[in-house]
């Protein structure tokens, strides 16, 4: 019996930067690189789309499925890479453009409970994005009850079960070359200045 085919379900492409993101032109980090950012966020977005669609069709024979080489394998590794990537962009866009600084609210006590104090999460939050080649996810660890900053490489590297990421600072060149060259200590200093504690706040899970 052939297996039933049903319509895949598609994710919406962004259309535009949010206006507060644009914000963050105060300390250096620019409309155009945004604006650039945009094409490449909704690529993942349109990927995915992609790959849903493929993945409705696809021939799903056990006996096709190979794990060297098969149609199945590619759309399933190159599907976390765009989905995740167009998560990690969401919430990098959607916890820009505050006004950065001290943090307020329930991820105060979270980072002060973790890490000491807002200073020492600084650094720590600083030190892995130097040290990642892709992103930093400050995530809650729903089975500790507490937060944690990751590093994460490519786009779907290193997730982590059972976590709530809250905030997702992109250290790819792309997010900073134009604005920073390869100083990319500056672009994290200056992401520090304009990110909106009250948009991570939201993010965090009821009962948090
Ligand atoms: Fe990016």
């Amino acid at each position: 019996m052939e297996p039933t085919l049903i319509a895949p379900k598609l994710v919406a492409v962004p259309q535009a930067i949010p206006e507060k993101v644009l914000t963050t032109e105060r300390v250096g980090i620019s409309r155009r690189t945004h604006e650039e950012h945009l094409k490449l966020w909704q690529g993942y977005a349109n990927k995915t789309n992609e790959i849903r669609k493929a993945l409705a069709e696809l021939d799903v024979d056990p006996a096709k499925a190979n794990q060297i080489y098969s149609a199945m394998r590619a759309l399933k590794v190159d599907y976390t890479f765009a989905y995740e990537g167009l998560i990690n962009h969401n919430i990098y866009f959607e916890t820009l453009g505050g006004s950065g600084g001290n943090p307020n609210g329930k991820i105060a006590e979270l980072i002060q409970e973790a890490y000491g104090s807002f200073d020492r999460w600084v650094a720590d939050f600083k030190s892995t994005g130097i040290a990642g080649r892709g992103w930093v996810y400050l995530a809650y660890d729903h089975e500790e009850k507490r937060v944690f900053n990751y590093i994460g490489d490519a786009q779907n590297t290193f997730p982590i079960w059972n976590h709530t990421c809250v905030l997702a600072m992109d250290v790819y060149e792309h997010a900073y070359f134009l604005d920073f060259g390869t100083a990319r200590a500056k672009y994290i200093d200056a992401y520090l200045q304009v990110i909106d504690w009250d948009a991570v706040n939201a993010k965090l899970p009821t009962g948090a």
